[in-house]
């Protein structure tokens, strides 16, 4: 595995590899790695002959400070995960490197980037549009590799990759759990282990209000999520939404579409730290 922090060196090695025929999967990072990542290293790895994964701490994608001040910043450990898992190259530039001179672009993709976390953390995807546009037109990859417990961030980046013109099919990973269900997140590292055992009861409310949902309507079972997790100490719901799993649009009724996902935001602990996670009732 190398280490690679220059576009240049990235770029030489790359078309080396891609002379030899090989497919190249790419796994944006901002570091901080989990069992979650590893998972997606893991994938890209059975899928192509080159996987790079991009460690990077993107400034421009963060809506708040001090969130981006707090962020866990591992390269060593994060190194050594990827060498065990198989990675050939880490991407690790500076911000110069990626961003010699303010991005000033601009993404707009309604309507999957105007709910949700594009309406709680303003920019949030643009600079993740920025960010991963960078890195597609950096790598090249023929495929990229998201987990999807950012379910929102998927569709964005799907749509940004098609409006760019971007060759690079789009692989969705599924959420990696911890036993107490909480979804693996970089952020966990934040909490302590009583405010993680807190936050298992987000996903613990979200799966039993699937069976709620059975014989409720949608409006009780949202209902039941936010009056469930707000009762927690500790707990705050930032919001809950029932949504189309393609449009991200609300849903008003179970018979509204094949396809409903309720993604969650919730803040938890001392910080607090912001956690998202979704469930999937239908599709
Ligand atoms: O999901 C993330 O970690 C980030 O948003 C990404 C895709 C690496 C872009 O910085």
């Amino acid at each position: 595995m190398k280490l690679v922090h220059t576009i240049e060196e990235l770029r030489r090695d790359l078309a080396e590899a891609r002379a030899g025929g090989k497919k190249i999967g790419l796994v944006p990072t901002m570091g901080a790695l989990h069992e979650g990542h590893a998972s997606l290293v893991r994938r890209s790895v059975e899928d192509n002959g080159v996987t790079v994964v991009s460690v990077f701490l993107n400034p421009t994608q963060f809506n708040d400070k001090k969130d981006l001040e707090r962020y866990p910043r591992t390269l060593e450990a994060d190194c050594r995960l990827l060498k065990a898992v198989g990675a050939d190259f880490v991407f690790a530039p500076s911000v110069e490197e990626v961003y010699p001179e303010p991005d000033t672009r601009t993404f707009s993709y309604p309507p999957v980037d105007t709910v949700m976390e594009g309406a709680f953390r303003p920019g949030h995807f643009n600079g993740v549009c920025q960010v991963v546009s960078k890195l597609f037109a950096i790598v090249e990859p023929d495929r990229a590799y998201f987990g999807e417990k950012d379910f929102q961030q998927i569709a964005v980046v799907r749509a940004m990759a098609e409006d760019l013109g971007f060759n690079v099919e789009i692989v969705p990973c599924p959420v990696v759990r911890e036993k107490s269900g909480l979804a693996m997140s970089s952020r966990n590292t934040l909490l302590t282990e009583e405010e993680k055992a807190m936050a298992a009861n987000i996903y613990a409310v979200l799966a039993k209000s699937k069976s709620f949902a059975t014989n409720h309507t949608l409006a009780e079972t949202r209902r039941y999520v936010v009056d469930s997790l707000n009762a927690i100490v500790g707990l705050e719901v930032q919001y809950f939404s029932i949504v189309d799993g393609g449009s991200l649009q609300d849903v008003d009724r179970w018979s509204d579409s094949d396809d409903i996902v309720g993604c969650i935001t919730v803040y938890c602990g001392h910080l607090p730290v912001r956690l998202i996670d979704h469930i999937r009732y239908k599709g």
